[in-house]
Order: structure tokens, then sequence, then C-alpha cells
């Protein structure tokens, strides 16, 4: 569950959604088992087949809503896409109606919808939210959560990510950088611009051993972007203004700072096994049976043996209880 601000966490995503990262979350959405998880469980569901309203909770570009779009079963429905973040709700391409708005204040009648998704959304609010978004659900309706997972290897690699780009961050390579490009455009003495192309080096020397050693993963890729694009403007100082520069570094520090913030986000949303079966309790007790839940894996990643997700899906009683 994550206590960061709300406003600032809400920044963090739609920062994320405006730059061009959605491509490769798109990829990350796609794991094989994760898409046939969804349209194994949203065919075996008995839902009417027009008419209904499909509620899909964080749904960013839709997640849930693109796989339920290619079932015949169920296009004919009224799919919603709910997120905070405009920006990913712009990405939507299956006639999804966008709606934005904040999990914990949801602007849905009770029992509206047969059915409400989510992937990697929900478990970022509380647990009392997270119950009391499934007032959503319609008598004989269901849920289906994907949830992040203690331990699981999403949780696992983003404390990689964070802790390689925190400690890019720490280091002193981006701010020796900068000094030497300003150095050189602001024609400074050949003293000062020695000096400075020393302190860059002692720097370089530290981030490319570092570099070497991380493991293959998204921080590292980032890193690599960044290291690239500061090495070409140190090899060609006089292709780029001062305020260009002074501009990439402030905007590469932001987004780093941001990445760094998603990533401990997405590990404080990661349910431990006690809290997911103290939500699965919760959710019988409101009038809910579980018909099936569990950890989730997949054979495409290295680490096979340990899950990606947890899912959970349940079926409000037909008899709501008072
Ligand atoms: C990890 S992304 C998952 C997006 C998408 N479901 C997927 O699987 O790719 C989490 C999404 O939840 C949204 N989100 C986080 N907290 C939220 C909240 N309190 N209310 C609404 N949306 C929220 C973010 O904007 C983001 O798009």
């Amino acid at each position: 569950m994550s206590d960061h601000p709300e406003s600032q966490q809400f920044e963090e995503w739609r920062r994320f959604w405006k730059s061009e990262q959605p491509e490769a979350a798109r990829k990350a959405i796609k794991l094989p088992s994760l898409f046939q998880l969804w349209k194994s469980t949203l065919e075996q569901l008995s839902l009417p087949s027009k008419g209904s309203v499909l509620l899909e909770l964080g749904a960013a570009a839709g997640s849930v809503s693109r796989i339920a779009s290619q079932i015949p079963s169920l296009s004919a429905n009224k799919m919603l896409a709910f997120d905070a973040s405009i920006e990913a709700l712009a990405l939507l391409q299956n006639g999804e109606s966008a709606v934005v708005g904040d999990i914990r204040r949801l602007p849905f009648a009770t029992h509206c919808a047969k059915l409400v998704t989510s992937q990697f959304a929900v478990e970022y609010v509380d647990v009392a939210s997270m119950l009391a978004a499934l007032d959503c659900v319609a008598p004989g309706g269901y849920f289906v959560y994907v949830l992040h997972l203690k331990q699981g290897a999403i949780d696992i690699e983003c404390g990689i990510n964070r802790d390689l780009v925190q400690t890019f961050i720490n280091s002193d390579f981006l701010s020796a950088a900068n000094r030497l490009l300003c150095s050189a455009l602001d024609n400074e003495t050949d003293t000062d611009q020695r000096f400075k192309a020393n302190a860059f080096k002692a720097a370089l020397g530290n981030t490319e051993s570092a570099l070497l050693k991380a493991p293959e993963c998204q921080g590292r890729d980032t890193l690599l972007r960044v290291y690239n694009a500061v090495a070409d403007m140190i090899e060609a100082p006089a292709a780029f203004s001062r305020p260009e520069v002074v501009r990439w570094f402030d905007s590469t520090s932001a987004e780093l700072a941001s990445y760094v913030a998603r990533m401990s986000q997405m590990q404080n949303a990661a349910l431990s096994e006690d809290e997911l079966s103290a939500f699965s309790d919760a959710a019988i007790a409101r009038g809910f049976t579980i018909l099936r839940e569990g950890a989730v894996f997949d054979r495409s990643l290295s680490v096979r043996s340990v899950p990606i997700a947890f899912h959970i899906v349940g079926r409000r009683d037909q008899e709501a209880p008072e």
C-alpha cells in the first residue's frame, strides 16, 4: 500500500504516461501469462453479451479492456476505463469510455458493473478503498484483480531498478557532466575546463564500472540512454546551446527522480500473503464467493520459479447481504 502523498503519486504516473515509455509498458502488459490469464478468465465468466458495464480500475491505456474487446461475447458491452492519469487514458484504443479520478473516491453507483477488473492498480490504494471498489459489482457480477505480490518478480525487479537509478542520482556523474559542458559553452579558461574535465573523468569511471556490473534490467536501460546522451553532448558541445543543455539536465534529473519514486510506489503497492488473504476474507464477508485465487507465473521470464503476480476472481452472490 502506498503512503505517498496523493498528488505526488499521480504526478509520477502522469509523467510516465506522457513520456515515451508507454511502449515499454505495453510490452510488459503483453506478458504471455497475463494475456492468457485474462483471456481465459474473461471467456469463462458468465457475463451478458451486451448492455452491461465492464469497469476497469487503473486501466491506463486499457490493459484489460483491450483483451475484453477481442472477445466477441464481451465486445458489445460498455467498457469504462478509470484512471488517475488523463495522459494514460488518452492512449485508449478500443472504444472504452474514459473516466478520470481516484480509486479512493469512485464516482460510480453501487452495483453499476457486471465486471470490475484491475491489473496492477487497485492495490495502490488502502485496503478499505480496495474493498469499497467492490461495491460497484452488481449481484451475480464479478471482480477480477491481478495484483502486485511482495517478493514477486516485479517487486524484486523494481527494487533492483530503484537502487541502481538512486545510486546513479547520488553519484556525481550528471552534475560533473553539466559543469563541464557549461564550462565549454561559456568558453571558460583552459585551466577551468581541464579541472572540470578531470572531475568528469573520475565520475565517468565510477559510472561505467557500475553500469558494467549492473544486471540487465529496465533501470540499466534507462541509465544507458542517459549515459549515451551525455556522451553525445560531451563529444560535440558546440552542437548544443547552453539553455538546451541546462534544460536537458533539469528534465533528466526530474525524470530519474520520478522513476525512483514510481519504482518505490510499485514496491509499496505489493501485497503480502497475509494482506491478500485478509482481502479475500473481507470480500467473502461482503457477499462474494471466491472462484479462484493464486500466484501467476510466467514461463517467458528467466526466473520462472518466482511468481509475477497474484490473481483473485470473485462473484457477488445474487442477493447482496444487508
Ligand atoms: C502499474 S500502472 C498499471 C496500469 C495498467 N492497469 C497496466 O496493467 O498496465 C498503475 C496505474 O494505476 C493508476 N493509479 C494509481 N493510483 C491510482 C488511484 N488512486 N486512482 C486511480 N488510478 C490510479 C496509475 O495512474 C497507473 O496508470
